[in-house]
């Protein structure tokens, strides 16, 4: 594996939680950074979140936002492509020529499509395709052509992409054989196997849409805070405790070195670790963990010239590169 390219990308649809930092961005992080001999892409998908978001404010927000992350949590520049979608609009040239070699029917079958019509099919009045707008449908068009526009290779995904990530290969496909060429590499998903969804302070899946994320570079104070709300049951400090059926240890696991998890762990099963000292255990280890991080992640945020600037040079490859690559595609497709 070591010289594939591995390329991902990430769409700014809100504030970054620790569920995107412990689900996407640190395996992000990582896997580029194993992979010192082959070509790294990361990019962030903001025409992906026009699908859903209609405020300009917010995307630019949204935008700068991840982009700071990555930076201010030790992206290497020096190994690592790093763009804005918008910024290589030989994306958007690409997911034409792309659009037309794919069925339609294979857009019909999209996971996210098909929940979109299921739950149309719920309601009284409505048509099918209610809500449902063309970005949307044709969605996995404009992800195979991040994908295949730079050749990645590997494509780290969570679960919920992989099935993206074969259209992008079976529309690769579609291609290479239209055209009786190799042109375009067939990319392979990676998925972290033992990450399960991290959970929300109210124990369900962290996600913005419950109201139950941690911000990751939020206030440490309110973050305490709102560990020392976490619902636990009633069992005294030195009753044994179930790790795996209690929020705090849960969310300690996600993000703690695993010999750290491990101790806690056995502190829980053994009884003999409240409540009470496990979320002070938490909120201390987000501290550490995010405390320099934030420092820079806030320098990157106050300074959008300066961020706008280390964006345009880390995009200046990724541009070459998607450059060269549609003006070969043109000469096989005749335009
Ligand atoms: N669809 C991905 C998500 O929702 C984001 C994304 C867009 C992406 N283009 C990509 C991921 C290309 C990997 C490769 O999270």
């Amino acid at each position: 594996m070591a010289s594939k390219s591995i390329l991902t990308g990430i769409k700014p649809t809100g504030q970054v939680h620790i569920g995107n930092y412990a689900g996407m961005i640190r395996p992000t992080l990582d896997i580029m950074a194993s992979n010192p001999d082959g070509e790294n892409f990361l990019f962030v998908a903001n025409y992906h979140a026009l699908n859903s978001i209609g405020n300009a404010e917010e995307v630019r927000q949204f935008t700068h936002e991840i982009a700071a992350c990555f930076l201010a949590l030790g992206l290497d520049l020096s190994h690592t492509n790093f763009y804005r979608q918008s910024d290589v609009p030989e994306v958007f040239e690409l997911t034409q020529v792309l659009s037309s070699v794919t069925p339609k029917g294979l857009m019909n079958r999209a996971h996210a499509y098909k929940a979109a019509v299921d739950a149309n099919a719920e309601k009284p009045n409505a048509q099918p395709d209610d809500g449902v707008n063309m970005g949307l449908y044709t969605y996995p068009i404009l992800m195979s052509a991040d994908i295949l526009l730079f050749d990645g290779g590997i494509v780290p995904v969570g679960k919920d992409q992989i099935q993206h990530v074969e259209f992008a290969r079976d529309i690769a496909g579609y291609f290479n054989r239209r055209y009786d060429t190799e042109f375009f590499t067939l990319p392979e998903h990676s998925v972290q196997e033992n990450l399960e969804a991290i959970v929300g302070l109210d124990g369900r899946k962290m996600s913005k849409s419950y109201g139950n994320t941690i911000p990751l570079f939020g206030d440490p104070k309110k973050r305490r805070k709102a560990i020392n709300k976490i619902v636990t049951d009633s069992r005294e400090p030195h009753e044994p405790k179930d790790p795996d059926t209690n929020t705090v240890y849960q969310l300690y696991a996600a993000l703690a070195e695993p010999a750290e998890v491990a101790h806690l762990r056995a502190r829980f099963e053994e009884g003999g670790m409240g409540y009470g000292d496990a979320k002070r255990i938490l909120a201390d280890k987000l501290d550490e963990m995010f405390e320099g991080p934030k420092a820079r992640f806030e320098e990157y945020m106050a300074d959008r010239g300066e961020l706008e600037a280390m964006m345009a040079k880390a995009s200046k490859g990724a541009k070459e590169k998607a450059a060269a690559k549609i003006e070969a595609m043109r000469g096989i497709v005749g335009t």
